[in-house]
């Protein structure tokens, strides 16, 4: 088919489904996702992991994480007969495509990407699958990876292709169901790309009629994946970075954002100044491609990034100092709440979590923490014992002699300011998400302090 560089998916092209037998391999918060979207759009899916107790969970019907959307899918699609779990790769023979969807941390040595559980995976599963079936790569890989196992895909009968997942935390279900794009990293080799671009594009006709599909080699769709979650992150830093200037030039950062945003070439969105990324992706994905870069020679990506990474913890530093100094320099013995623990709204993660980074070095500071948070707290409770944990969010803020909002969720940004004045024994927030109103948090008699604002 001669290997394009991009193509589109034709408009109008038949969207209907034809079933077909799929497995998904690692069932975290990528692969349980994609299982269960799969069977919701007809087809028949076995999703495999070694974790007995996710699979038994996952099996009854119990979500193991906070997804919108996902637990009645999950239900739906266990009851229609087309979704199952298991921890035997021997139940995924029959299947012609099979989705690598296991992890691919940060090594606890170096900033480059932990590929122990892919290169697992995937030699779990070869010597179960059919002659002729597709493998195609999900996780966040560094470049190089896909052409690395390609040789040991073939060897066991199979075709490898790659195609990156861009789907975001609380937002996934949709994420799946309606792509910004399908990405194809397929085989140098023309045979076997036309037999994983045949399979991909059966998969996914139910998508590929409303967004574009590209096809590209194996090196540009591993690339894409961590340029598309470093450009974000750049983002983020640079408005981060920009707020400084505004702190200390009496700017305002949130009006500097929303009319730069203006310009289309910009865009508002990843422009909140606040406390910084934080999640499962952005931190461990740039420094993934930090080190990448690093290997290959590309200083300037990898010194970038290094930037990106560096303003990012700073954030933190910086909301620290102003805790500090709002309680007058000595934080010892201080009744302080944070509203907000996992990383971001609508979800129950707490990994590399600013707000929980953030509440976690107050109390090492000798502060009084309590830690409020819709969802997150029974993962706080397993992972930082020592901190005070109360989901409701006027008995945290009971006694505190100073505040700091973290994660923006709803209920957060609802608060009254005159009623939230009437428990705490201080009115001093600091807004660390520059989501509330400062103009009526100072009315209800607040001291306010934003980020860059
Ligand atoms: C990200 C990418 O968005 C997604 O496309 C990819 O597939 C996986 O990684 P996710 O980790 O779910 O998704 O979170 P995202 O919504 O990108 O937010 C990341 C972090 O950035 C959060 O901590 C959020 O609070 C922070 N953020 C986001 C800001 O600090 N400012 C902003 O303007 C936007």
């Amino acid at each position: 088919y001669g290997h394009p560089r991009e193509r589109r998916a034709p408009r109008g092209e038949d969207a209907t489904v034809h079933p077909m037998k799929l497995s998904v391999i690692g069932v975290g918060y990528l692969g349980a996702v994609h299982a269960a979207t799969m069977a919701s759009v007809g087809h028949d899916v076995v999703a495999v992991d070694s974790d007995e107790g996710r699979v038994a969970a996952l099996a009854s019907g119990t979500a193991p994480f906070v997804e919108p959307g996902f637990d009645g899918l999950l239900r739906q699609t266990l009851d229609s007969g087309r979704l199952h779990f298991t921890a035997d790769y021997r139940d995924v023979a029959e299947a012609g495509l099979h989705f690598i969807a296991v992890g691919t941390p940060q090594r606890p040595d170096s900033h480059a990407a932990d590929l122990t559980h892919v290169y697992a995976a995937v030699g779990s599963l070869l010597p179960h699958i059919r002659p002729g079936a597709v493998v195609a790569g999900k996780s966040t890989v560094p470049v190089g990876t896909a052409s690395d196992l390609e040789g040991r895909v073939v060897g066991a009968g199979g075709v490898l292709a790659w195609n990156p997942e861009f789907l975001r935390e609380g937002f996934a279900v949709r994420d799946t169901l309606k792509p910004d794009r399908i990405v194809y990293g397929l085989s140098a080799d023309a045979g076997r790309a036309g037999v994983a671009l045949a399979r991909l594009d059966e998969c996914y006709a139910p998508m590929l009629s409303a967004c574009p599909r590209l096809i590209m080699d194996f090196a540009t769709a591993e690339l894409i994946k961590v340029a598309a979650n470093a450009f974000l992150a750049t983002k983020i830093s640079f408005i981060n970075a920009v707020s400084q200037v505004c702190d200390a030039a009496g700017a305002d950062v949130t009006l500097l954002a929303e009319a730069i945003g203006l310009d289309e070439r910009i865009g508002r969105r990843f422009l909140r100044a606040g406390v910084g990324f934080g999640g499962g992706c952005l931190p461990k994905d740039i420094r993934a491609l930090q080190a990448s870069a690093d290997l290959h020679g590309a200083r300037h990506l990898a010194d970038l990034l290094g930037q990106v990474d560096s303003i990012n913890r700073e954030q933190r530093d910086r909301i620290v100092e102003l805790a500090r100094t709002h309680v007058g320099g000595d934080l010892s013995g201080r009744a302080i709440t944070i509203l907000g623990a996992a990383f971001k709204p609508l979800s129950d993660d707490v990994r590399d979590s600013p707000a929980l980074d953030v509440a976690s070095r107050l109390a090492d500071l000798g502060a009084e923490v309590t830690v409020c948070d819709p969802q997150a707290l029974p993962v706080v409770a397993r992972s930082h014992p020592h901190l005070t944990l109360e989901d409701d969010p006027r008995a945290a803020l009971k006694g505190a002699e100073l505040v700091l909002l973290l994660t923006e969720w709803d209920q957060f940004v609802a608060l009254d300011p005159a009623e939230a004045a009437t428990s705490v024994a201080e009115r001093v927030i600091i807004d660390g998400r520059n989501a509330l109103d400062p103009v009526a948090w100072r009315e209800a008699g607040w001291t306010y302090a934003g980020v860059g604002r």
